[in-house]
């Protein structure tokens, strides 16, 4: 019959007969459970000859850098390069309002930053890598090959930033997918057979933007981002305390860039709001709001805003999508 097990070994084989013995791959690991599980097999198929990168662009969330780092190392053995980019994203994305702008900015500059990383790499084993491991899924396949006549489409758009590459321009990398043929919970099997941690496969989507798309506008004025990481760690905390996390397919805190007046100990105080978004879906395509309890809404926006001095009111996200989007930019 038919098992996740052979699939796995038949793949590890594979991999072995298509990287020769002296020829090297790269992979940039996003954080998330696809690149990671496509990561881990190949380290599997040709150990140390696998170069990992993980960049932080400054908009990750609360201590994401520490903790997929600690998965990628102390769980999984993943050889990675950590690169701390923070001031080459935001000095990039200062003054910028427009959030395709902004996923451009993004895009490009990560694209930028893997190059380096490559040809470094290339001086240092003397030899050109010769294959990019991307964790492309079989619903990634179809989509970019829209049917016939058919134009283009927002999935379509949307896949366009998904990918965190793009190939650095002159390597001439061959591509290894060796997840092309699955589906998110046959990753997400996989994942598990390759000990990755449960906790890991089981994390909400995050955008390839990361936090740019959910503060609103420019996302470089004062401690916007950091606010955000507290607002955003109290919320998916609460959330997993009342056992709701795997029942929401996304839940976040978005950043409004607008000032509000607050009543805060006995002063009159000029904050800022936040909004707070949870959805449930199949497949992001479509979603809907989720129906917390009143009580649960409640404690959340008291403990924000008795831990994030910025923030005075925090608002809930009650649209579905459509006519919404999931993230707010
Ligand atoms: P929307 O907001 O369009 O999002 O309803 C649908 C799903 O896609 C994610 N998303 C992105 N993922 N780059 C990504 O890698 C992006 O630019 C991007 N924009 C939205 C979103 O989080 C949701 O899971």
């Amino acid at each position: 019959g038919w098992k996740m097990e052979n699939v796995l070994d038949e793949e590890i084989k594979v991999i072995k007969e298509t990287v020769g013995p002296d020829e090297h791959v790269i992979c940039a690991l996003s954080g998330g459970v696809d690149s990671t599980v496509a990561a881990t097999l190949v380290h599997k198929a040709i150990g140390d000859r696998l170069h990992c990168i993980f960049v932080d662009n400054g908009l990750l969330r609360y201590k994401e850098r520490e903790r997929v780092m600690e998965t990628f190392e102390r769980d999984l053995h993943l050889p990675v390069t950590c690169v701390d980019a923070t001031n080459d994203f935001l000095s990039k994305l200062k003054g910028v309002e427009d959030p395709e702008m902004k996923r451009k900015i993004i895009g490009k500059e990560f694209i930028s930053i893997f190059d380096a990383f490559a040809h470094e790499l290339e001086k240092t084993l003397g030899t050109k890598p010769s294959f990019l491991v991307q964790g492309t899924l079989y619903p990634d396949v179809i989509e970019s090959c829209p049917p016939p006549g058919s134009g283009s489409t927002h999935s379509h758009t949307i896949k366009s930033h998904h990918n965190v590459g793009g190939l650095p321009k002159d390597m001439k990398l061959k591509l290894i997918e060796p997840l092309k043929l699955l589906f998110k919970d046959e990753v997400r099997l996989m994942g598990k057979i390759l000990n990755v941690p449960e906790g890991f496969l089981k994390r909400h989507p995050f955008p390839g933007p990361g936090l740019a798309v959910r503060v609103i506008g420019d996302v470089t004025v004062g401690s916007y981002l950091d606010n955000l990481r507290l607002v955003d760690e109290i919320f998916i905390q609460s959330i997993k305390d009342a056992g709701l996390y795997d029942v929401i397919w996304q839940a976040f805190a978005v950043f409004l860039p607008v000032r509000t007046v607050g009543v805060q100990g006995d002063q009159r105080t000029h904050g800022h709001a936040v909004a707070l978004r949870a959805v449930t879906s199949e497949d992001g395509m479509t979603a809907d709001w989720y129906p917390f309890e009143a009580k649960f809404l409640a404690e959340v926006s008291q403990k924000i805003c008795n831990s994030v001095r910025a923030v005075n009111r925090v608002s809930y996200d009650i649209t579905s999508k459509p006519p919404s989007t999931i993230e707010w930019e």
